[in-house]
């Protein structure tokens, strides 16, 4: 069959390039099934885990205050589920909107609260549907009676979903995107100058997912209110990680003003799902009427609400910040480890502000038989390689948790400095 044919060759294409992927099947350890007290405690911690049959090191996890197999949240979950259900039985606009989900949303944005003024929340599925949604509403935001005139102004290194959502304002208001340089505010204001669109938009990522810097959220945002443009700030591995409350990006950078939409994800640090935005009540009042992976989608199940809570508590605690404190040890002993350790002749390890940490090879090969070679060791760490980043970029991006420990960290670095040695 012609389909089959066509099929078969684009899949044996993603093999010639070493772009072929496929899913690992991944198991926590089974505490049960563990017969010292040091294994049961392993198995308590996400970090190690079993994959395809193996018991593996992890340090490919966005969980990174460890709080996605928290008892407390775990408990929050159950007890949600057998108090509100299992599902939400519609879309929020029709009677799947629960008191749960509002109160969820209440707390995000208090939390949110000192940097947005006026703020409230909207809680979405997933952080991927919250950015289409949201960039899609935006650019359809304009006077009655007159056409679109939208200008969307996107760094190269944002994430797809954002890239999506351009793509959906494209197509459904003709907005024109423009895609500025990585981190270069100088062009991205040519760029504003040069505008006559009467709504403009920034988008950027705030920590950037596959490099683990921050952008320059202070310029962007001089920039969005000398511009009348708004800035959205794409924090999802931001939020519960940076700040000293884990406020995210905005608290980190002391930044506050009507021109931010935030966009903050449930599934990463706060260990949990979904994702929210945070932004003036009036423009999330425009989101629950226009983004339409909101309005044409089942509501999340209350369960989740309810463990979110749960999470945004222990965000908000003492415990919290002792998370937030071991994790910033364990970035700090890893980015020395391997600036100590490595050649860093053929290979690069950026600087980081955030949990997650690159080691830059290049190849999609090497990147392949870094990985492999730290499999070998029972190490786990993703090989990531275009067109998630850009070409010869492949790269070795290991995230942290506060759940390791430096031992382990300690562990990691001397699988590196063995791979780096047999592949260069
Ligand atoms: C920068 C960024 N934005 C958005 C998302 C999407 O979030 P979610 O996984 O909740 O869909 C991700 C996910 O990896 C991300 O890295």
């Amino acid at each position: 069959m012609g389909l089959y044919n066509a099929l078969d060759n684009a899949l044996a294409s993603l093999d010639t390039q070493g772009l072929r992927r496929t899913r690992r099947i991944v198991s926590r350890l089974a505490g049960s099934e563990q017969s010292s007290a040091e294994a049961a405690e392993e198995s308590s911690r996400g970090t190690r885990i079993e994959v395809d049959g193996r018991t593996l090191l992890a340090f490919c996890s966005n969980d990174y205050l460890g709080l996605a197999n928290h008892p407390l949240i775990a408990q929050a979950l159950a007890d949600g589920a057998l108090r509100d259900g299992a599902g939400s039985g519609a879309s929020a606009l029709i009677s799947g909107h629960r008191s749960i989900h509002a109160r969820l949303e209440a707390r995000l944005a208090e939390r949110l609260g000192p940097w947005i003024p006026n703020a409230d929340a909207l809680y979405f599925g997933a952080g991927y549907l919250a950015n289409i949604g949201l960039v899609d509403a935006l650019a359809g935001i304009t006077q009655p009676g007159t056409a679109p005139d939208v200008a969307i102004f996107s760094e190269a290194l944002n994430h797809a979903s954002l890239v999506d959502g351009t793509r959906l304002a494209r197509a459904h208001h003709g907005a024109t995107v423009h895609v500025y340089r990585h981190c270069d505010t100088a062009a991205l204001a040519q760029l504003l100058a040069n505008s006559t669109a009467t709504t403009k938009i920034i988008l950027t990522d705030s920590v950037f997912s596959m490099d683990g810097h921050l952008a320059p959220l202070k310029e962007l945002l001089t920039l969005a209110e000398q511009n009348d443009a708004w800035l959205v700030i794409d924090d999802a591995h931001g939020f519960g990680v940076l700040g000293s409350i884990g406020a995210g990006a905005l608290e980190h950078c002391g930044l506050s003003s009507a021109h931010i939409v935030y966009m903050g994800t449930l599934g990463k640090a706060a260990g949990v799902a979904g994702a929210f935005i945070a932004a003036d009540c009036r423009l999330i009042d425009w989101l629950v009427n226009r983004a339409r992976p909101y309005v044409y989608s089942t509501a999340c199940p209350p369960a989740l609400s309810h463990a979110l809570l749960a999470s945004l508590d222990l965000l908000g605690s003492t415990e919290g910040d002792q998370r937030r404190a071991h994790l910033r040890l364990l970035c700090e002993r890893l980015q020395r480890g391997l600036r100590a350790g490595l050649r860093l002749t053929h290979w690069q390890v950026p600087q980081s502000h955030s949990a997650i940490h690159p080691l830059i090879v290049g190849e999609n090969a090497v990147a392949l038989a870094a990985a492999a070679l730290l499999r070998d060791q029972g190490i786990w760490v993703p090989a990531i390689r275009p067109p998630t980043v850009p070409p010869g970029t492949a790269r070795l991006r290991i995230s942290l948790s506060a759940e390791h420990t430096l031992a382990e960290v300690d562990q990691l670095v001397h699988g590196l400095i063995d791979a780096e040695r047999q592949l260069t």
